[in-house]
């Protein structure tokens, strides 16, 4: 069993091989008052080892200092930008000269999200129905301009399931599947984008840490912990992904991709929010997405990811985690050790954690249980940093 899951990893690493970049993003949020200059940043996010970073909007200052540095931008906007883009193909083409068409090709803005977390909010809900007309406006704008190559989507927040256990059950809130998400989908699949979806499996471990295992939920599972048919998932994100594929599948859509426009884990604020969780599940994120293994109902399917965020902001509204989701300090300070090329992660999504502030449990391994992956201490990146977060930050 153990043997099976580690050989099928391996497998994995091998067959991977295709042509498509497999990089990782990180979110450049500016909520905060104290972040380094948009220049100081940059650096910051290459030498993390990103290959593509997302804004919140389309800031001059953020654009210009992206240009030539080889990253990859994803840009957004706010959702009550929607509605005018909806009603007017001109109004759509000034927005594309003002924001995509001044920075190309030195800014390699490769997507546009068009809102975010759109559906999070229903006093937005007149503006559901004016997501697909504004993308195609946007859409129609890039073609003048000959940039079809820039993707277009929007940013969906994980809600958009009313139901994603088990997976197979996951199907979208019936109030937008049919009238907005069906037609999305059929632009997604008509263009090759993406469906794009923020997934925190720490909010479902925290809503209910008694019965999901934390070593689920931060990909330190040595078994599966939750199967269904003929799939296993050993990692609560990957149930979580495929419940979105089987959504997509029950409104008639089999291949559209799914891109994560953000995942992490917090460092402080709420319940298992704390250093250590947060660096192994965004260490085990990135050894996870760079593999390329993608899920078990569609394996070896990469999925793009950005995780959240580059820095704790500091005026995050919203409940006591939300300012502490960075990788960085505001002072650029790694928060906890993290590669975003790879690498320096613990290498085995497998390695056990001990179980963290009293929260959570290991129930998922067994005690004595075997490492049939080898020894699990020569993977640990058992840095002294690494111990003094083990043994003064955490406990
Ligand atoms: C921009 O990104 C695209 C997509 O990966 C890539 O093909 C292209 O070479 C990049 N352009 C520049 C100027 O780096
Ligand atoms: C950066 O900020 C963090 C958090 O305030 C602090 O612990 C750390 O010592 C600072 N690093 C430097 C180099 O000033």
């Amino acid at each position: 069993m153990m043997a099976s899951i580690c050989i099928s990893w391996i497998n994995i690493l091998v067959v991977n091989l295709n042509n498509e970049l497999q990089m990782m993003g990180v979110n450049y949020g500016q909520v905060a008052d104290n972040l380094p200059s948009n220049d100081a940043a940059v650096n910051l996010i290459k030498s993390l080892g990103a290959g593509w970073v997302k804004i919140y909007n389309s800031d001059a200052g953020t654009l210009t200092a992206l240009a030539k540095t080889g990253l990859e931008v994803v840009i957004g906007m706010s959702n009550d930008e929607i509605p005018s883009l909806a009603a007017s193909s001109a109004a759509a083409d000034e927005w594309i000269v003002a924001n995509v068409v001044a920075y190309v090709p030195a800014t390699n803005i490769t997507v546009i999200l068009v809102g975010n977390e759109l559906f999070a909010d229903p006093t937005n809900s007149n503006i559901w129905p004016q997501l697909v007309p504004a993308i195609q406006n946007l859409q129609a704008s890039l073609t003048s301009h000959g940039l079809s190559s820039i993707k277009l989507s929007t940013a969906c927040e994980f809600n958009i399931l009313t139901s994603s256990f088990p997976p197979s059950a996951g199907v979208f809130n019936s109030q937008i599947a049919v009238p907005v998400l069906k037609p999305l989908l059929e632009f997604l699949d008509k263009t090759s984008s993406y469906l794009y979806i923020n997934i925190y499996p720490y909010f479902a471990w925290a809503d209910d840490p008694s019965s999901i295992p934390l070593n689920y939920a931060v990909f330190a599972s040595l078994a599966a912990t939750l199967t269904e048919g003929q799939y296993s998932y050993t990692s609560l994100l990957e149930a979580q992904i495929d419940a979105v594929y089987y959504a997509m599948e029950a409104l008639g859509y089999k291949n559209v991709r799914i891109a994560l426009s953000e995942s992490g884990w917090p460092t402080a604020g709420g319940t298992g929010a704390n250093i250590r969780n947060a660096e192994a599940y965004n260490n085990n994120l990135v050894t996870y997405i760079l593999s390329g293994k993608g899920t078990p109902k569609r394996p070896r399917v990469f999925i793009p990811t950005y995780i959240f965020a580059l820095f704790n902001e500091d005026l995050k509204p919203g409940p006591a985690t939300e300012q502490h989701w960075g990788l960085l300090y505001p002072n650029g300070s790694a928060v906890y050790p993290i590669s975003l090329a790879g690498g320096s992660s613990p290498g085995d999504p497998s390695f056990p954690l001990p179980s963290p502030d009293g929260t959570g449990s290991n129930s998922d391994l067994p005690p004595g249980s075997p490492d049939a992956c080898g020894d699990r201490e020569s993977v640990l990146p058992l840095s002294a940093t690494f111990l003094g977060m083990l043994f003064d930050l955490r406990i």
